[in-house]
């Protein structure tokens, strides 16, 4: 079990917040100014990544009391207790394993005494036969033909992993045609079922419990589409395979348990993408890039697990947000990757952080009297610096961002990647510097504006700069590297929750809502006048019954 440490309560607390007025008086320029070694100091290169966060509001000093708060918080003991399966997800009794998905060197991991590897690799094995039989041609369709499409029907965990990623590794991607149903939204599984033909389709039903609304509606609405259009109840064995923890579920759905790949309850839903649930990335890529995707993630688990804080690209990374999120009051964190295929990053990590750390309850079971877990978001840029950065150099609120980008592109065109590139480095550049009133009279006066105009507009342009970026640049996106950076920020937010004192692998948070939701479908069913609720949500509920 984890131990309970008040964050706010630490010495190291107490220390950094006296070091923010002194970090205060010394705009960040300055800093490089002074040491013309920064760069180095405030840099860790792992692998094909580098990871330089020389470009934040801090100095030795601070860096120092950062760790010293990790020390104190003893993540030292929470890392040894995630990588060897203690249950450190006590709200719902759970050792938290994904490591051990990826756990490459095959080390034994025991959970309840038994080792967890022979399983990990049974499914992989499974996972391996199963993808070449379909990628290969040799698995069939009720009508004897080859699988051209899968559709992959989950939701949060259970869907935005295995999105981002094939999104991601779109270029080592084979001849399958890829589709994700996730909203219960009628109109997402009816789009994705014009483009495919029952023959020829493989559903994949991605459900750890087997029991989520949207996933089992979309599921049994593919099953009757499947039925209605040349398919039949025998035939489903050939087109519906599922990927779950609860094997008694997925036969009642009507899945042959041979069909079945699965994994345990210590596989939370927003780190399973290394699972079976990572099977549509399987189908997509092939298993020889999936295993590097979790080579590249076993790399970063052994760097994370061995490494001093010092050096140590998630503890810091983690650190340095712990900074700005307790002592600056900034209340999100972009994700900002200058590179299209990973647009989806920022949305998975929204799931990845926002669900883990979005938590006000203390391991002590008291509300604690500090901010966790930011608001997580972004966009790919450039196209973002044509839509939110203004508030980001000009806002009145701090935002830290992670700026990624590849060295090499997956598509070279003309100078495309230069450009890009060229405003990957510029954006950091400018939050750092800003631009000062002085530069900006002299821009205009080079320009012949006369003095009136100048001093009328020349507010405006000034940049105040001192805004902090982390930049994360890895030579190419190949599956390795994007196992290493998913795992990268899985253990920032380990470290994040273990230092603010919450339990990061629960999610009671979205319960309340689906409650609410399986008291109001009957509701919606009659024709009646709804008078349970509020005034606020029987006047929705009874307008919508006026209109429908
Ligand atoms: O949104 C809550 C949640 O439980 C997530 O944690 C999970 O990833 C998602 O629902 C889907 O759950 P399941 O895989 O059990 O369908």
């Amino acid at each position: 079990m984890l131990k309970s440490v008040p964050f706010n309560q630490t010495v190291a607390f107490q220390h950094l917040t006296k070091l923010k007025a002194e970090v205060e008086q010394t705009p960040l320029k300055e800093l490089f100014t002074a040491d013309s070694e920064r760069f180095e100091k405030y840099s860790i290169r792992f692998e094909d990544i580098l990871v330089d966060y020389s470009k934040n509001l801090i100095n030795e000093k601070t860096k120092a009391a950062l760790i010293a708060l990790a020390n104190e918080c003893e993540l030292d003991d929470a890392i040894e207790r995630m990588f060897t399966g203690d249950l450190i997800n006590k709200t719902e009794n759970r050792a938290v394993l994904h490591v051990a998905l990826r756990n490459r060197s095959n080390t034994p991991i025991a959970v309840g005494g038994e080792d967890v590897m022979p399983a990990v690799n049974a499914v992989l094995d499974k996972m391996k036969d199963f993808s070449e039989k379909v990628i290969s041609g040799a698995w069939k369709g009720y009508s004897d033909q080859a699988i051209t499409d899968v559709v992959n029907i989950g939701i949060g965990g259970s869907d935005l992993g295995p999105v981002m990623v094939t999104e991601a590794l779109k270029p080592y991607k084979n001849h399958l045609n890829l589709h994700f149903v996730s909203n219960v939204d009628g109109t997402h599984i009816a789009e994705v079922l014009k483009k495919v033909n029952p023959e020829t389709t493989l559903f994949l039903i991605a459900s750890k419990t087997f029991t989520t609304q949207e996933t089992m509606a979309n599921a049994h609405s593919a099953r009757d589409w499947f039925v209605a259009n040349g398919g039949s109840l025998e035939a489903v064995a050939k087109h519906f395979v599922a990927i779950s923890t609860n094997e008694k579920e997925v036969v009642k759905f009507g899945i042959d348990s041979a069909n079945m790949f699965g994994f345990w309850d210590w596989v939370g839903g927003r780190y399973s993408l290394w699972s079976a649930i990572g099977l549509s990335i399987v189908l997509s890529i092939g298993f020889e890039n999936f295993i590097e995707l979790l080579e590249g993630a076993h790399a970063m688990d052994k760097h994370f697990r061995t490494t001093d804080f010092n050096e140590n690209i998630p503890v810091i990374l983690a650190l340095v947000g712990i900074w700005y999120n307790n002592f600056f009051d900034a209340d999100s964190h972009a994700l900002l990757p200058y590179d299209q295929y990973m647009h989806r990053f920022a949305a998975y990590f929204q799931q990845g952080d926002m669900e883990s750390n979005g938590k006000y309850v203390g391991r002590d079971g008291k509300a604690v009297d500090y901010q966790t877990g930011p608001i997580i978001w972004g966009e790919p840029g450039t196209n973002g610096q044509h839509a939110f950065y203004q508030l980001i150099h000009q806002g009145t609120k701090l935002i830290p961002c992670d700026f990624l980008a590849p060295a090499q592109s997956q598509n070279v065109i003309g100078n495309h990647h230069q450009l890009l590139l060229s405003n990957f480095f510029a954006q950091t550049e400018a939050l750092m510097n800003g631009k000062t009133y002085e530069e900006v009279v002299a821009e205009f006066e080079k320009a012949g504006k006369s003095a009136e105009e100048i001093a009328e507009l020349a507010p405006f342009k000034v940049f105040q700069g001192n805004r902090p970026t982390n930049s994360i640049l890895f030579k190419k996106l190949t599956p390795r590297t994007l196992g290493s950076l998913v795992a990268m920020y899985e253990h920032k937010i380990f470290v994040q929750g273990v230092i603010w004192n919450i339990f990061s692998y629960d999610q009671w948070g979205v319960e309340l809502g689906k409650q609410l939701a399986n008291k109001i479908l009957p509701e919606l069913a009659s024709e009646d006048s709804i008078t349970s609720h509020d005034s606020s949500t029987n006047g929705l509920i009874n307008a919508y019954k006026a209109w429908r």
